[in-house]
């Protein structure tokens, strides 16, 4: 599991009214949990998370600092905002468990994939606010890229914190549900593809003679400065790569092979198969 390193701090946190239950504090809760500590949005008292394992629960709350359990019904009910972080499959479950401390005020945000925010509203039995979010696991570092998407009865206020939380930990961008496995597919997903691109550059640099960790810096920074001049230049790909590529020089030697291996139409297809499969995680 990601770990980020949190400070004790006396800073007081940014949302210190609001509650917060963190249910399924795995792989991708945790890094909010942390995240949420780290950049000062709620202190560790606000927070109360749930695992499955009793033997977990210790360990993450000696870790974290906050009260983690197996309760989700008892950390439910002292929460404002209950963040949803289960498997996909395990969704409608949860919210059955944890229905009698659900209200109208309540704000639900589950980044379950493909479990739609209809079924969360039919399994919570009322006209409560939920609030689909779709992060990545960069989160932790604060340069995530998360999808959000409201079910029918969110009130501004619940969307506008929900973008709070997501936009402290990365960039953030409100689409159509209809959109949400693509988000899936593309950004939540794509940290994997990626770690497989820089280590596969990494890899290039050592076969022409770099040593493996100057490699891999050289290409970890590589991807990060790319993606960061594609961000804050808003130019199309297409233009930043023309600025790279001389004519007659060894860049355009290099896409060649780019091209011929099928690195382009293989990530199209990556995407596509990871958004299809999106689609029926929820059925389990
Ligand atoms: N990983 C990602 O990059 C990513 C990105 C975006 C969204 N997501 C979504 O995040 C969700 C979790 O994925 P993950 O990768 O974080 O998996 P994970 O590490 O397996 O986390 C799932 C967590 O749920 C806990 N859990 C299971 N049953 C529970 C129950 N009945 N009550 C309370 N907690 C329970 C597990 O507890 P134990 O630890 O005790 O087993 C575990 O901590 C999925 O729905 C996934 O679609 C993941």
């Amino acid at each position: 599991m990601t770990e980020i390193a949190v400070e004790a701090t006396e800073v007081p946190a940014q949302l210190p009214h609001i509650r917060v239950a963190v249910l399924g504090a795995g792989k991708m809760g945790g890094i909010l949990v942390q995240a949420f500590l780290k950049n000062n949005l709620f202190a560790a008292d606000q927070i109360h998370a749930t695992v499955a394992h009793a033997e977990k629960a210790i360990a993450r709350s000696a870790q974290w600092g906050v009260d983690v359990s197996t309760d989700n019904l008892a950390a439910a009910q002292q929460a404002d905002l209950i963040l949803v972080g289960v498997k996909p499959f395990q969704v409608p479950d949860l919210i059955a468990e944890i229905r009698p401390a659900l209200t109208s005020n309540t704000t639900l945000v589950s980044f379950a994939a493909s479990v739609k925010t209809r079924a969360i509203e039919d399994a919570a039995g009322l006209e409560i606010g939920v609030i689909r979010a779709m992060p990545n696991t960069p989160s932790a570092l604060g340069a995530g890229a998360a999808g959000l998407c409201r079910g029918r009865f969110v009130k501004p206020e619940q969307m506008e914190l929900a973008l709070r939380i997501f936009e402290t930990v990365g960039r953030c961008v409100v689409v159509d549900e209809k959109h949400m496995d693509a988000v899936t597919g593309l950004s939540a997903s794509g940290p994997a593809y990626i770690y497989i691109i820089i280590e596969a550059l990494a890899e290039a640099g050592v076969k022409v003679g770099l040593p493996r960790d100057i490699a891999t810096q050289l290409a970890a920074q590589t991807v990060f400065g790319a993606g960061k001049m594609a961000l804050e230049t808003g130019y199309h790909p297409a233009l930043l790569k023309d600025e790279v590529t001389t004519p007659a020089g060894c860049t355009i030697d290099g896409i060649l092979e780019l091209e011929e291996g099928g690195l382009r139409v293989t990530l199209i297809k990556a995407v596509m198969r990871a958004t299809q499969r999106a689609k029926e995680l929820a059925a389990g």
